[in-house]
C-alpha cells in the first residue's frame, strides 16, 4: 500500500514544484546559446551544429546523456575548490532542464520566447595581428583512422627579440583540429625533421623545445595576457605547432594560420613556469604495472620568493585519472590550485585564476597524479593492459602540473628561475646518482679545473665528458653557446649542493 501513496505524493510535489512546461525556445535555447554554440555552430570546432530547435531536438537523447555525465560542455577542473575565469559548466538545475524537456516530449514552444542568437566575430577575434604566418603546405587528414599527433614548423625569421601578448590560431579545417600547442625551437632541429617522411611536418615529441607560447583548445577564445605581461620570443626562433587531429569522417586538408600579437615593450615582471614534477614527470621513474588501478606520482616544489600565480594546466596521456596541485602556505593554510577529478587527454585546458593568488616565499606546491592501468579504465590504449612507462608517445605516460606565475618583486625573477633550473636538473637522477656516489661535490673544483683544459674558466663542449655532454648542455647551457660559463657552472654546483643536503637530511 505504501508505494502508490509515495508515488502520488511524489507526483504531486513534482507537478506543483514544476508546474510550468519546459519548452525549447524559452528554457533550452538560452542554455544552448550560452554554453554550447561557441563550439556547436557551422565552422566551429564541434562536429555538428546546435543552433535550432530541429538540430537540438534531433540530438536530444545524446545531449541529455552528455550534459548529465558532464562530458559537455567540456570542463575538467573542479571550480568549487578553485575559482577560475570563464568556467564552462552547467549547474544542477540547468542539467535537469534538459532531462525534463526530453521527458516531457521535447516541446518547441513559442519562437518569440527565444533570446536573440549571439553574434560571433568573423575573422581575428583580437583584431589585426602584428604578424601572420601560415603553414607552407597543407597536411592531409584522412576521413577516419586513429588520431594523429603532428608538429609543423613555421619559420618566423625575426631579427630582434619580441614579447608575445597573445596568439590566435585559425585552422583551415576546424572540425579535425582537436588542439594545438605552440612551442619554440631556436636550434633548427624542427626544421631539419620537417617533411622527412614525405609529408608536411614531423611526428613525435623528441625535438628540443626552447620555449612555449601556450596553446589552442577548441572553444577557448584567444586572450591577451593580463597587465603588461608577455612571453619572450627570442629572435631566430621557429614556431612549432604541435597539433592533435581527430578524423571527422570526411577527408580534410589542414593549413593552419597563426596570428601573433606583440607587446610594445618588455614586461616589468617576467613570467616563470613552475612544473611539478618537472620535465613532464621524466625523473619520476613512471613505471605502471599492467592491471595497477591506482598508481600515484607525487612531487613537491618549494617556492623561493613571493609569487603571483596566473594560470595552471596539467599534462598526462590516456590512463591518467586524477590530478591535483595544492599549495601549503607558510601560515599553515592550504589552497587547492587545480583539482581534476576525471582527467581527459583531449581537453588540456589552461585554467586562469579568477582571483589574485599570491603564494608567499616558502609555499610548498604538491602535485599528486593518479593512473588506472586496469582494463576497467575505458581509456586504456592497451587491451589487455600492458606495463606503461614514461615516454613521448601517447600510449606511454607522462604527468605534471604547470603553474605560471610572476614574482611579486620583479628582482626576484633570477632566484625563482634558478630554483626551477635546479629542480629540472634533478631530473637526471641517474647522472645524479653517479655523481653522488663519487662524492663529487668535494672534488668538484678539482674536477672542473681538470676538465677546463684551456683554463678559460668555462667548460666547452669538447671539455665535457662525452657520456654526460649532451645532458649537461641540455640542462645547464642557458645561453646556448655550447659551453658552460662560470654562472652555468654555479647552477651545477647549486644543484649538487641541494642533492647533498637532501642526502644528509
Ligand atoms: C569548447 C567547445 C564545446 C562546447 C562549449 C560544447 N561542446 Fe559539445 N562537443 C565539442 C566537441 C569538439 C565534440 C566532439 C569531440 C568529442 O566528442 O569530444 C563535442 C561533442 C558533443 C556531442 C556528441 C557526444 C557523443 O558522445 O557523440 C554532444 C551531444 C555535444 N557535444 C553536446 C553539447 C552540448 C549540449 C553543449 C552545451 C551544453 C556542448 N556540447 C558544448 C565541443 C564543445
Amino acid at each position: 500500500m505504501k508505494t502508490p501513496l509515495f508515488v502520488s505524493l511524489l507526483c504531486l510535489s513534482y507537478t506543483s514544484g514544476y508546474s510550468e512546461e519546459v519548452t525549447y525556445h524559452r528554457d533550452i535555447a538560452p542554455l544552448i546559446q550560452n554554453h554550447c554554440m561557441s563550439c556547436h555552430r557551422p565552422g566551429a570546432s564541434a562536429p555538428f551544429p546546435l543552433t535550432s530547435f530541429e538540430e537540438v531536438s534531433r540530438k536530444a537523447k545524446t545531449i541529455t546523456r552528455v550534459v548529465d555525465d558532464r562530458y559537455m560542455p567540456p570542463w575538467h577542473a573542479n571550480h568549487e575548490l578553485t575559482s577560475f575565469q570563464d568556467v564552462r559548466r552547467l549547474d544542477e538545475d540547468e542539467v535537469a532542464l534538459f532531462t525534463r524537456w526530453v521527458d516531457a516530449g521535447k516541446l518547441e514552444g513559442n519562437p518569440a520566447d527565444s533570446p536573440e542568437p549571439p553574434t560571433y566575430t568573423e575573422g581575428w577575434q583580437l583584431g589585426e595581428p602584428d604578424m601572420v604566418v601560415t603553414m607552407a603546405l597543407p597536411y592531409d587528414v584522412p576521413a577516419d583512422g586513429p588520431d594523429i599527433y603532428r608538429n609543423f614548423v613555421l619559420p618566423l625569421d625575426l631579427d630582434e627579440d619580441k614579447w608575445v601578448k597573445a596568439i590566435e590560431l585559425r585552422p583551415s579545417a576546424r572540425s579535425v583540429v582537436h588542439h594545438s600547442l605552440y612551442f619554440l625551437d631556436d636550434s633548427g632541429t624542427a626544421r631539419k625533421l620537417d617533411g622527412k617522411d614525405g609529408k608536411p611536418g614531423f611526428r613525435g615529441m623528441s625535438f628540443r623545445k626552447s620555449g612555449s607560447l601556450g596553446g589552442y583548445v577548441p572553444g577557448v577564445s584567444a586572450r591577451k595576457l593580463p597587465g603588461d605581461l608577455a612571453r619572450p620570443l627570442p629572435k631566430g626562433s621557429d614556431l612549432v605547432l604541435s597539433t592533435h587531429f581527430h578524423p571527422s569522417g570526411k577527408r580534410e586538408a589542414e593549413q593552419t594560420t597563426v596570428g601573433i600579437y606583440f607587446a610594445e615593450k618588455a614586461p616589468s615582471r617576467q613570467l616563470q613556469e613552475v612544473q611539478v614534477p618537472p620535465g613532464f614527470g621524466r625523473g619520476m621513474k613512471i613505471d605502471i604495472p599492467a592491471g595497477e588501478s591506482n598508481y600515484i606520482v607525487k612531487d613537491t616544489f618549494e617556492i623561493p620568493v613571493d609569487v603571483e600565480a596566473i594560470s595552471v594546466s596539467g599534462h598526462a596521456h590516456y590512463i591518467c585519472e586524477t590530478m591535483r596541485m595544492t599549495a601549503a602556505l607558510p601560515d599553515g593554510t592550504e589552497k587547492v590550485l587545480l583539482d581534476i577529478p576525471d582527467w581527459d587527454l583531449d581537453w588540456q585546458d589552461t585554467y586562469y585564476f579568477a582571483e589574485p593568488t599570491i603564494l608567499p616565499e616558502g609555499t610548498v606546491l604538491t602535485s599528486v597524479i593518479s593512473y588506472d592501468n586496469s582494463s576497467a579504465n575505458l581509456d586504456n590504449p592497451h587491451s589487455p593492459p600492458q606495463r606503461i612507462k614514461w615516454g613521448r608517445e601517447s600510449t606511454d605516460e607522462m604527468g605534471s602540473i604547470t603553474l605560471i606565475g610572476v614574482p611579486v618583486e620583479a628582482d626576484d625573477y633570477t632566484s625563482l628561475n634558478r630554483s626551477t633550473k635546479i629542480q629540472r636538473a634533478q631530473i637526471f637522477t641517474q647522472l645524479g646518482k653517479e655523481l653522488k656516489d663519487t662524492q663529487v661535490l668535494d672534488r668538484l673544483p678539482v674536477i672542473i679545473r681538470f676538465l677546463d683544459k684551456n683554463k678559460d674558466g668555462s667548460l666547452q663542449a669538447n671539455e665535457l665528458p662525452a657520456r654526460m655532454r649532451e645532458a649537461l648542455l641540455l640542462r645547464l647551457d642557458e645561453d646556448k653557446d655550447k659551453s658552460l660559463n662560470p654562472s652555468e657552472i654555479q647552477t651545477l654546483k647549486d644543484w649538487l649542493e641541494s642533492m647533498e643536503s637532501e642526502k644528509n637530511a
